[in-house]
């Protein structure tokens, strides 16, 4: 049904738009249980549940990101329109490439913060995944001042990635964020005028 929409090259196809925006989902969502866990009380049951909560969206993820980048790697992007131009393309990709490259980063700073302090990192506390590295405690404070420093990271490139989107939503109006959406959005908005 969506398919020709996007044979015409105008849109992202079906997959690449469920699981870009499960990740931005996810990226509020895990964002949130992080700030939610630095502020609970030490040593309570609240504070390590929270972390559960923030560490298993975390890895969850790790998992997204690696299966967007691949997907995408076989499933080319719809040109942009001819009136996007170089800078912004630039500045665009920069943003997009920053984004997958931290949350790469961050999942596996907070996994090697645990795994280098010996520590296994429980899945919603169903699976436990085994520290992968052996015990090395200055990388493990190392991974965490990375976390708590690629955070800043996350907001600028998000904050960025939004304003653009929003940019092309309400100021150029040129379709740009209709190719993240729904195809029957797509079509109403891209008929002619
Ligand atoms: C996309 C993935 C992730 C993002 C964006 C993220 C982001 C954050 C943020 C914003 C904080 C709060 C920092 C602060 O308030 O100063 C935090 C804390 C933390 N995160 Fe993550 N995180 C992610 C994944 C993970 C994973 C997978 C783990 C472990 C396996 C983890 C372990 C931690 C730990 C231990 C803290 C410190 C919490 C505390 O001291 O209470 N994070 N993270
Ligand atoms: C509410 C937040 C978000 C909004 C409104 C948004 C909006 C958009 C839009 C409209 C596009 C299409 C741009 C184009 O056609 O080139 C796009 C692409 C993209 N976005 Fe987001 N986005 C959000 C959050 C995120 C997050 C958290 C990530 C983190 C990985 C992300 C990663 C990407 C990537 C990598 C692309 C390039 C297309 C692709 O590879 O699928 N976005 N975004």
């Amino acid at each position: 049904m969506s398919s020709t929409a996007f044979a015409a090259g105008s849109g992202y196809d079906r997959v690449a738009r469920a699981t870009h925006w499960l990740l931005a989902a996810l990226a509020v969502i895990v964002v949130s249980f992080g700030w939610a866990s630095e502020a609970a009380p030490r040593n309570t049951a609240a504070r390590d549940n929270l972390l559960l909560l923030h560490r298993s969206l975390g890895l969850v993820i790790l998992a997204l990101v690696v299966f967007h980048i691949l997907w995408r790697l076989r499933h080319r992007a719809p040109p942009l329109p001819a009136t996007v131009g170089r800078l912004q393309r630039a500045v665009a990709h920069l943003t997009q490439s920053g984004l997958e490259a931290i949350f790469l980063i961050m999942p596996l700073a907070g996994y090697v913060n645990a795994a280098a302090a010996g520590h296994p990192v429980s899945l919603f506390g169903v699976v436990a995944i085994p520290p992968l590295l052996p015990v090395d405690e200055r990388l493990s404070q190392f991974a965490i001042a990375v976390h708590l420093l690629g955070q800043y990271l996350v907001y600028l490139l998000v904050a960025l990635h939004v304003t653009g989107a929003l940019h092309h939503a309400l100021i150029r109006r040129d379709g740009v964020l209709d190719r993240m959406l729904p195809p029957r959005r797509l079509r109403a908005k891209t008929r002619p005028m």
